[in-house]
């Protein structure tokens, strides 16, 4: 049996607000509501306090954390930005991008796991950024799900899957994107390299930069995966049932009595549905889709459904990181 969650869900009240910036001052966990999916924040100066993010989630200390700052004046603090990286700051946050640079002495090795970079973000969640701002802390927060699992995109998410380990949840609504942030390595400003696609699409950033991203190769040796960006481990972000990506569904292949599988069309099909058919937007609309895929996977889950059969976005922009997590939760 799962044990009973015991996280309080908190409203986002001035006083709540004030409550929970207490709490990660003094080095509690709290899940937070960004625009792209919830994360679980602690504060990112100190080790012993991220360590307890790592062991909440059960996350492998060689998958290292983002960390969450309110203005950009916080940014030389933890990191040694370059031009490139002010110009992405200054055009895209608060947002869903998050920069790769070197670190300062500032951020302990549990963040980075080890490596001489750290991964940095501003929010654009008003509820993540009046916490930032009153903690008046960098803080780390990974997506707040069980290592491996579809990240949260409503406050019950966190508590369905987290509620026995962490204490407190502040509820920020639903995700206005739905899909975690795009991750852009300038470690190397002459080589800028796209890590994980996102909302933030590949054609904004090279627009903005002037030159292509380049982008690592999806089969690297594991070593090097754990290094790099261990959110591209081929098998993350899954549900436990089995996923089968399809470029195109058709109802015809559909089949009605089926009690354990799920068919997830981009957009509603044309013809007679029946009970075990999904559409991810009533017009395939990307935003649409993004917004709703990892509720979509979850509720298939908790429905006990064991094969989920799903298509494909058509197209590029935000379809590469709808893909992407496709793909992933597909991954054997
Ligand atoms: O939208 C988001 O990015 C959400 C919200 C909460 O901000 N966070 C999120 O965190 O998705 P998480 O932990 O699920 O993914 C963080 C990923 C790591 O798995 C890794 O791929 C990359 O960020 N990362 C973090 N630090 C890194 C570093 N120093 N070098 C390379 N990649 C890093
Ligand atoms: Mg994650």
């Amino acid at each position: 049996m799962t044990p009973k969650p015991h996280a309080r869900v908190y409203r986002g009240t001035a006083r709540n607000l004030r409550l929970l910036a207490g709490k990660l001052r003094r080095g509690e966990l709290v899940a937070v509501p960004s625009e792209t999916v919830y994360g679980l924040a602690g504060n990112a100066l100190v080790g012993q306090v991220c360590r307890k993010i790592f062991a909440a989630k059960g996350r492998p200390r060689t998958d290292p954390l983002i960390v969450h700052i309110h203005a950009l004046a916080q940014l030389a603090q933890i990191a040694v930005p370059n031009a490139d990286a002010l110009t992405l700051a200054k055009k895209f946050w608060p947002g869903p991008l998050t920069l790769i640079l070197p670190k300062t002495d500032l951020v302990p090795d549990e963040v980075t796991a080890d490596q001489p970079s750290v991964a940095v973000r501003m929010p654009a969640h008003p509820l993540f950024r009046r916490l930032l701002k009153l903690c008046a802390l960098p803080l780390a927060a990974p997506s707040a799900n069980p290592f491996g699992y579809v990240s949260p995109t409503t406050a019950l998410h966190v508590r369905d899957s987290m509620g026995h380990k962490i204490k407190h949840i502040l509820d920020g609504g639903h995700a206005t994107i739905g899909l975690e942030s795009t991750i852009v390595d300038l470690r190397d400003p002459q080589r800028p390299r796209l890590l994980r696609p996102g909302p933030i699409t590949r054609a904004q950033l090279e627009r903005t930069l002037g030159r292509p991203l380049t982008v690592p190769p999806r089969k690297a040796k594991p070593q090097d995966q754990a290094q790099l960006a261990p959110g591209m481990l081929p098998r993350h972000y899954s549900p436990k049932a089995r996923v089968v990506l399809h470029q195109k569904l058709a109802i015809t292949e559909t089949a009605p009595a089926a009690t354990h599988t799920a068919w997830v069309f981009q957009k509603k099909p044309d013809g007679r549905t029946s009970k075990n058919v999904f559409w991810l937007d009533p017009k395939g609309n990307l935003k649409g889709v993004a917004n709703r895929l990892f509720d979509q996977l979850r509720q298939l889950d908790a429905a006990g459904i064991r094969t989920i059969h799903i298509e494909l976005a058509a197209g590029g922009g935000l379809a590469e990181a709808i893909n992407d997590r496709l793909n992933r939760a597909a991954a054997k």
